[in-house]
């Protein structure tokens, strides 16, 4: 049974959130794959090790919904996009990532805004692990000597 205090729009951004954690899932995977066929060994260790980490963000979120007394039900899966090189492949995590950072913000505002101290604090400990993630994505694209895309997030908004 649904708890009666919950606000419905925290239990949309809770469907959004798991929808787009299991999209990074998804996204993850398949470069790791991606990099294992070019050949790109360290890179599809360090997606896959991405892979759980998303996961466990699922899973979080899987154990918040079933604790509110609600089912999870992710939505749609973003299709993973195609790519011609590891620049590629981590301009669209990077895309994703500000994507997550921006629903994260935005539950965690709303939340508080409500006076929702226990959901907000939940969504914020995603937003920080994430501003963390966008900033490690930067970082590798950095090192192989792409100019910093367009930064959306911003690590230093809480
Ligand atoms: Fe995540
Ligand atoms: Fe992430």
């Amino acid at each position: 049974m649904r708890s009666a205090s919950i606000h419905p729009r925290t239990l949309g951004y809770l469907g959004r959130a798991l929808s787009l954690e299991y999209s990074a899932v998804q996204q993850y995977m398949t470069q790791a794959g991606l990099a294992d066929a070019w050949g790109l060994k360290d890179a599809g260790d360090r997606f896959r090790r991405e892979v759980v980490e998303e996961l466990q963000h699922a899973e979080r979120i899987v154990k918040r919904m079933l604790g509110l007394g609600v089912a999870p039900s992710a939505s749609q899966l973003r299709p993973a996009g195609v790519a011609r090189d590891l620049v590629d492949l981590l301009r669209q995590d990077q895309a994703l990532e500000a994507e997550i950072l921006d629903l994260y913000r935005e539950a965690t505002e709303f939340c508080r805004r409500i006076g929702d101290a226990e959901n907000a604090a939940f969504f914020e400990g995603l937003l920080r692990e994430e501003q963390h993630h966008a900033g490690e994505i930067d970082d590798w694209l950095g090192s192989l000597g792409a100019a910093p895309a367009d930064n959306r997030h911003d690590r230093a908004y809480f």
